[in-house]
């Protein structure tokens, strides 16, 4: 129950790892807001709501719809939380993001901005929208990849995106320490959830052989707690950092 009394968003929760960060940011006690995007998964994030609230430990959940490729997705989802949870929240989670695997040549502006879009320029605004409500000791947490530090064919644009979440995370963790609040990134390796299934499978075949830790895929529990720890108290001297949560395949 470290999380008592704290207010979370997590964005993408209404299916895999994100689903999975709501529900044991719940477990420990957090009220959580899950965002999703597609119609279609409002059922899935009510699912999760529901969840929560069997936990009956203190914790709670409210949903919100919001489309983080749109500039006024922050608005909403801050709005949303504090008519449900009330005017501080604790921590934020950029975990909603899009994958895009696809040659240089056949790479388009349009698919530049659709990936750019959410991964970076929607987890810049939804993080302005929140910090104003931001209570310190804040823990913000951005989700990226191991794709930002290794080199893989047709993954320019994804990686690109995450790279450059990893350097908003630095940046950021230099602007809010004074305000008492850490900005770290995650990086997942291959991790079982729909987005794993868009990954060509030599590539995953590949990513298990060179994961020294049981060499199998990451499952969504391995990363929430990566991500449960980051926003507890315990973790209050790590700031500005990329932890690789991928068995030991990316190592720094
Ligand atoms: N799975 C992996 O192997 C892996 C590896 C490294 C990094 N990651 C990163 O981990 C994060 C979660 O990945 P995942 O595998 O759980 O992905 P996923 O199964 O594809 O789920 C993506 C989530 O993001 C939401 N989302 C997508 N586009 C959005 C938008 N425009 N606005 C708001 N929400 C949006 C989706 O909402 P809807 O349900 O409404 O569509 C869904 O909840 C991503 O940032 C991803 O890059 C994943």
């Amino acid at each position: 129950m470290s999380l008592q009394g704290k207010v979370a968003i997590v964005t993408g929760s209404s299916r895999g790892l994100g689903a999975t960060m709501a529900l044991e940011l719940a477990r420990r006690g957090a009220k959580v807001t899950v965002v999703y995007t597609s119609p279609r998964s409002e059922s899935l994030a009510k699912e999760v709501v529901s969840k929560i609230k069997n936990f009956s430990n203190g914790s709670d959940g409210t949903i919100v719809q919001a489309d983080q490729s749109k500039l006024d997705a922050g608005e909403k989802i801050v709005a949303a939380t504090r008519a449900a949870f009330g005017d501080t929240i604790d921590i934020l989670v950029n975990n909603a993001g899009v994958l895009f695997e696809k040659p240089l040549l056949e790479t388009t502006p349009e698919d530049y901005a659709s990936i750019f879009d959410v991964n970076v320029r929607g987890v810049l605004f939804i993080t302005k929208a929140v910090v104003p409500y931001l209570r310190s000791p804040g823990r913000i947490i951005n989700i990226s990849s191991v794709g930002s530090r290794m080199g893989m064919e047709n993954l320019a644009l994804y990686a690109a995106s995450k790279a450059g979440l990893e350097g908003m995370t630095r940046c950021l963790a230099a602007e809010l320490g004074d305000a008492g609040h850490t900005v770290n990134s995650v990086q997942p390796g291959p991790t079982e959830s729909d987005m794993l299934d868009d990954v060509p499978k030599d590539l995953v075949a590949m990513q298990k052989k060179m994961t020294p830790v049981g060499h199998r895929l990451g499952r969504p529990d391995d990363v929430a707690q990566v991500v449960a720890w980051l926003a507890s108290e315990e973790s209050r001297w790590v700031s500005g950092q990329a932890i690789s949560t991928s068995g030991g395949f990316l190592m720094h």
